[in-house]
């Protein structure tokens, strides 16, 4: 099933960019929506003129994300995993639960500032925002269905109907239409509003003594690989945990082929991270307490392991005093972003 997701990647991928029916109506029913860029946030990934937000079109994805009809059991929406107050994880879970309680391998990512972001899921397995939602509309484990039962389910309802035609040029309700529908949604999803962007964009905030001391110790000991105001640069690392044998999970090697992306994944954003437990790929950690410790003391060598965290000593990982560790946690919950969990444009009800 996970390969014929890719096939259908690899012909959306090409089908996608340049149809004549891209073109979405901004009309006085269906004003465009602003896309915004953050003062402190850099150039967007996602193409926002190709598919740009507009009322209609963002309210069609927002009803869509939400709406069981995209799974084979009715129940399995977006936004069952997706939890807005949790920014948009699973948190309850370790690994994902999809239709009729099937397990995933991998720990739900949060969404949001999605349209900054190159490539998505932990080995980058999506090359293109609107292509993503497919692995979970089709994966056995995740919400089990094809699109042409989600268009036939949709065209039974005279509000999808009509929402499709209002949004969309050619008025159809078809696959390109749900996934740029999706996308409209997500990309409006941007999170900048945390007490670290208020310090960043010098609107007032300050930290205290122990969050400046962590912004430091973060700058010396994280940032190279949790960079920018995204807290991410993208790449594909190992950081050192052990293999869990239930999964074997190749990480990054899924996707390339090759040896040295072993067990490498997507260097995860920490925003809103306070809120997004447990952590890493498979949820193996339950706090920010134990990320530390992990990275303190708890990392397993092997050929692919980054080289940041061998240390001349030979010993392994970042040395942190209790401390110091306190120190980071509590700059770490500057990335909190409060109005973005609450803001209702995103909520379900
Ligand atoms: C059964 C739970 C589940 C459902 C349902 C689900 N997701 Fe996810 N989502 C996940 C998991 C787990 C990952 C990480 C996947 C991986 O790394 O292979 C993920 C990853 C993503 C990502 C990538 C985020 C990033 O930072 O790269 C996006 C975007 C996303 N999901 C959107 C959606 C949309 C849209 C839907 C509905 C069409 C959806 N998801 C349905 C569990 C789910
Ligand atoms: C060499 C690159 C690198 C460095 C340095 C690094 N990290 Fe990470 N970090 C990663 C990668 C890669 C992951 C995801 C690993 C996985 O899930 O397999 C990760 C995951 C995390 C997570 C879990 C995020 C989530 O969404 O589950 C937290 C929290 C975290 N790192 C904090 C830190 C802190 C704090 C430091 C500094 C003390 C640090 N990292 C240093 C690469 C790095």
């Amino acid at each position: 099933m996970k390969f014929l997701s890719y096939i259908v990647i690899f012909l959306f991928g090409t089908a996608c960019s340049s149809e004549k029916d891209d073109y979405v109506p901004v009309t006085l029913e269906n004003p465009k929506l602003e896309f915004t860029v953050p003062a402190n946030f850099p150039e967007p990934s996602y193409n926002v003129s190709l598919n740009p937000p507009t009322e209609k079109g963002f309210e069609l994805g927002k009803k869509l994300f939400y709406e069981g009809r995209l799974a084979s059991d009715g129940v399995v929406s977006c936004g069952f995993c997706h939890i807005q107050d949790f920014a948009f994880t699973h948190h309850t879970h370790i690994v994902s639960h999809g239709v009729d309680g099937a397990l995933g391998t991998r720990n739900a990512q949060p969404l949001h500032n999605m349209a900054f972001m190159k490539e998505f899921t932990w080995d980058g397995a999506a090359i293109h925002l609107d292509l993503q939602p497919i692995i979970p509309i089709t994966a056995e484990v995740e919400m089990n269905e094809s699109f042409s039962s989600i268009i036939k389910k949709l065209e039974e309802r005279p509000e999808y109907v009509k929402l499709f035609s209002e949004a969309f040029e050619n008025q159809k309700i078809n696959s390109e239409n749900i996934l740029k529908a999706l996308s409209q949604f997500m990309i409006m999803m941007v999170s900048a509003d945390s007490k670290y962007d208020k310090i960043e964009r010098n609107e007032g905030s300050v930290f205290t003594e122990q969050e400046a001391a962590g912004f430091e110790l973060f700058k010396s000991k994280c940032a190279s690989c949790h960079a920018g105001t995204l807290f991410t640069d993208q790449s594909y690392r190992n950081n050192g945990l052990s293999v869990d044998p239930q999964y074997n999970d190749l990480g990054r090697k899924r996707v390339t082929g090759l040896d040295e992306d072993l067990h490498k994944f997507k260097v995860p954003s920490l925003r809103n991270i306070e809120l997004t437990f447990p952590y890493m790929h498979d949820g193996r950690l339950k706090t920010l307490n134990d990320v530390l410790d992990h990275y303190s003391n708890g990392m397993v060598d092997s050929p692919t392991l980054d080289p940041v965290f061998k240390n001349t000593d030979t010993s392994l990982g970042i040395l942190m005093t209790d401390l110091e560790k306190e120190q980071i946690i509590a700059f770490l919950k500057t990335l909190t972003d409060d109005n973005f969990v609450a803001d209702s444009r995103f909520s379900e009800f």
